[in-house]
């Protein structure tokens, strides 16, 4: 039975890289103004992952969390959002579905459109429980951010992953059925196949960014969603944070409400921390809102989720009483203060040492979290428990 009938976010998890970089040694670095980061575009910290860390090992260790906590009976699907994929053919998921030791009755694949994906994941888990309702869907978003040392992007960048589970009963966060879409094909930011960086035309994708948030906040309308003032809180995606407070300036203009920007802050506690993460950001930034804004007990929230290329949608929700839970707080700071700094040159090295190809090699040992990225035998990347 379910407590309103709604289908949504039973729980989630967040899990960091190993590194971090601290921005203002970063803007020492470049001679930047560290204001411009913290203030400007409003980020503190990128994470930095280890030379045997991916997006796989970030995304099994967020899931791993997550079902050691809320169980993984019911399972049968696992969604893997995720642009920084490791392999053309084979999913995320397969591995992941492997080092969970999940049993072979789970389906498994990965979802790819920019930063979009994760919503897409959670639309397309939402759609299975609601054919059969004793099942559950593992969603995981994880993605590491790279741009050239140097360029525009290169303070947000970062890496994270927030796991889900999508029921029929959720604790957290009830989806509702009507969203708002829109899809547009953007050369705003892309990344060719033979490329580890993002190649991005910053201007146009803030742009591109406010068309995708008012195509879909105009959808939402005509498809007789709520008004903006029946929405007590929103979470964008956040590239920078600042982006967030920019995409509520945009929609306080479209729908004529006074929406504070102020009101974002808790939002952003995590992403100031991450960087941008891509398919999770907007997830890390719920898992933010909850953690830190006490009373939204049966409140509606809006979940902009965008990704360049470019798809947007405007998904609501409302936020099931008791929301908040301490242990699911505790354990996205001890993944956020657990991680280790590393100096500008450090990260110079690491941000030139990437992994990608198909040549044997073995990587070194640092990574403390659950799952690590062991390296390439036979042209075919091995992943293995930490011991
Ligand atoms: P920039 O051009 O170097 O920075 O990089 P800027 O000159 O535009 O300054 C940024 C802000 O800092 C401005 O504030 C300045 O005024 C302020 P704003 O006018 O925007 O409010 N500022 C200062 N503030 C305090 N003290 C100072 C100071 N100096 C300046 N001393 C840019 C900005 C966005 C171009 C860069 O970060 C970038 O290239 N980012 C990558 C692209 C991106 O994130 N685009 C966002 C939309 S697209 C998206 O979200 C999708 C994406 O996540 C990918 C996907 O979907 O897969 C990227």
């Amino acid at each position: 039975a379910t407590r309103g009938g709604g289908i949504g976010i039973e729980d989630l998890e967040l899990a960091a890289s190993h590194h971090v970089l601290d921005l203002a040694q970063l803007a020492e670095v470049r001679g930047v103004d560290p204001a411009k980061y913290t203030r400007g575009i409003g980020l503190d910290e990128m994470g930095v992952v280890a030379a045997d860390e991916d997006v796989v090992t970030l995304g099994a260790s967020a899931a791993e969390r997550l079902l050691a906590r809320s169980g993984s009976e019911g399972v049968r699907t696992l969604l893997f959002a995720t642009e920084s994929g490791v392999d053309h053919s084979k999913s995320a998921a397969v591995i992941v579905h492997g080092l969970l030791g999940l049993p072979s009755s789970v389906r498994s694949v990965e979802l790819k459109q920019a930063c979009y994906a994760g919503a897409a994941a959670v639309q397309a888990a939402i759609g299975i429980v609601a054919r059969r309702p004793e099942e559950k869907v593992l969603v995981i978003t994880a993605d590491v951010a790279r741009y050239g040392l140097g360029s525009s992007g290169e303070p947000t960048q970062g890496a994270g992953a927030v796991a889900m589970l999508i029921g029929a009963d959720p604790s957290l966060v009830e989806i509702e059925p009507v969203s708002g879409l829109y899809s547009a094909d953007v050369d705003d930011f892309w990344r060719p196949n033979d490329s580890t960086t993002a190649m991005v035309n910053a201007r146009l994708s803030i742009s591109a960014y406010k068309n995708a948030l008012l195509g879909a906040w105009d959808d939402l309308q005509e498809q007789g969603g709520p008004s903006a003032e029946d929405i007590e809180a929103f979470v964008y995606h956040q590239p920078f944070t600042k982006m967030a407070v920019k995409a509520q300036q945009f929609l306080a203009q479209r729908s004529g409400a006074e929406l504070d920007p102020e009101a974002l802050v808790q939002g952003a506690v995590y992403d100031r921390r991450l960087g941008n993460t891509y398919t999770a950001s907007l997830w890390a930034g719920l898992a933010s809102l909850l953690d830190h804004r006490p009373g939204l007990d049966g409140a509606r929230i809006g979940l902009f989720s965008y990704g360049s290329g470019s798809a947007g949608e405007m998904l609501t929700g409302i936020v099931r009483p008791g929301y908040m839970s301490s242990a699911r707080a505790g354990s996205a700071v001890a993944a956020l203060d657990g991680r280790v700094p590393v100096t500008v040159a450090e990260y110079e090295q690491l941000h030139e040492n990437q992994f990608g190809s198909s040549e044997d090699v073995e990587t070194p040992r640092v990574t403390t979290a659950p799952f690590r990225f062991a390296g390439v035998q036979g042209g075919a990347r091995v992943y293995e428990r930490n011991s």
